[in-house]
């Protein structure tokens, strides 16, 4: 276990200067229970790559780096197998070996910034597709017994961007590792996303879909309207997409017919929030150094040199402007330190 510099600029995607009482980064789960043990880690805050996390002011406790690694693949039949792999791992690194295996399941989820550590914890999802749909186990350290727990998909309670460790289990468990079902020879691609699918009939392919077609379109599309993190600090979406009432969804498109409504299970409508900020005007807004991305409004930039607080009033400027405009709470995605 070793001790860093408390500095934390280069642990978030955001980038933003803050400090810690110390930082330390775990390199084995031995580590962990080392660091588990110590007075260090009252009040600790584990991080994966910091890609969802802004430190709007100092942090006044410990900070461990979520660094230890190993991923191996299990087979389960002819069509099946079972990526087990190190909370450590970062995401996307982990998808395209998983896809060089042979192995599908993961490619919608490309280019997403992170570690496989906190994947479980937001439940991360992108182009249709969500780390549930392929979560098989994960296991786990409570922060006080040192007792190891293993959770199946039904016990994380996986939901939109949510998940125990987000809400009853919230702080209390460390992940260490995540086995995820994935297909092997019979694979299905999943290109219904309405971007994804458009992406797929300009390119005009002929042979069967694979995966790794399908993260390459993905990547693609990030590409061309998401900010690269190493160049302009983000953490992806800052706020959810809104679920509303069926009559409220009624009213807002009576107003706006072109909303973009995706109609719930359960009767109620998820509402684009970057559409709702873009029809505002607000892309490219500025509020010191702090932006709305000219491309995607959902995202807040860090332009250069910005500090944490100063995305935290954009925040807090575009979450009055949409209640006013509205009637919509919107609720940040991003946890806020
Ligand atoms: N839209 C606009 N203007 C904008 C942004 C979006 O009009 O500035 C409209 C789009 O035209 C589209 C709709 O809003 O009709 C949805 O936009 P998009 O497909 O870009 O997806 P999103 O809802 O903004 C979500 C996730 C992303 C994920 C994409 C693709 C959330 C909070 N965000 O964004 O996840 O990559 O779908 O699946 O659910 C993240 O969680 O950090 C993230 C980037």
């Amino acid at each position: 276990m070793s001790e860093l510099s408390p500095l934390l600029n280069d642990f978030t995607t955001f980038g933003v200067a803050a400090k810690a009482k110390s930082v330390h980064a775990l390199t084995s789960t031995a580590e962990l229970h080392q660091f588990l043990k110590s007075p260090q880690s009252e009040h600790s805050l584990f991080l994966g790559q910091g890609s969802n996390v802004l430190f709007s002011s100092d942090y006044p406790y410990s900070v461990a780096l979520v660094r230890w690694k190993g991923k191996q693949v299990k087979l389960l039949s002819d069509s099946e197998a079972l990526l087990i792999a190190a909370a450590g791992e970062p995401w996307h690194e982990l998808v395209m070996w998983s896809l060089d295996q042979g192995l599908g399941g993961l490619e919608n989820l490309a280019l997403i910034p992170g570690s496989l550590g906190a994947a479980p914890i937001q439940n991360i999802g992108a182009y249709g597709v969500e780390l549930k749909d392929v979560f098989e186990w994960c296991k786990a350290v409570h922060r006080t017994t040192l007792a190891e727990r293993t959770f199946d998909a039904e016990e994380c309670g996986f939901g939109y961007r949510e998940s125990i460790f987000k809400n009853e289990l919230k702080d209390q468990y460390v992940l260490t590792e995540v086995a995820l079902r994935l297909s092997r020879n019979a694979h299905r691609v999943n290109t219904s996303y309405s971007p994804l699918q458009q992406w797929f009939n300009q390119a005009s392919l002929h042979a069967p879909i694979s995966p790794l077609d399908v993260a390459k379109a993905v990547c693609s599309i990030r590409r061309s309207k998401l900010p690269d993190p190493k160049v302009l600090g983000n953490a992806g979406s800052f706020f959810k997409n809104p679920v509303i009432s069926a009559q409220k969804a009624k009213e807002l498109s009576a107003h706006y017919p072109e909303t973009p409504l995706y109609p719930q299970a359960n009767g109620s409508f998820k509402v684009a929030a970057g559409w709702l900020i873009d029809r505002l005007n607000l892309k490219g807004f500025k509020l010191g150094k702090a932006a709305v991305h000219e491309k995607q409004a959902l995202v807040l930039i860090n332009s250069g040199g910005a500090s944490g607080r100063e995305i935290v009033d954009l925040s807090k400027h575009i979450k009055k402007r949409i209640l006013e405009t509205y009637g919509i709470e919107l609720e940040e995605e991003v946890t806020i330190y």
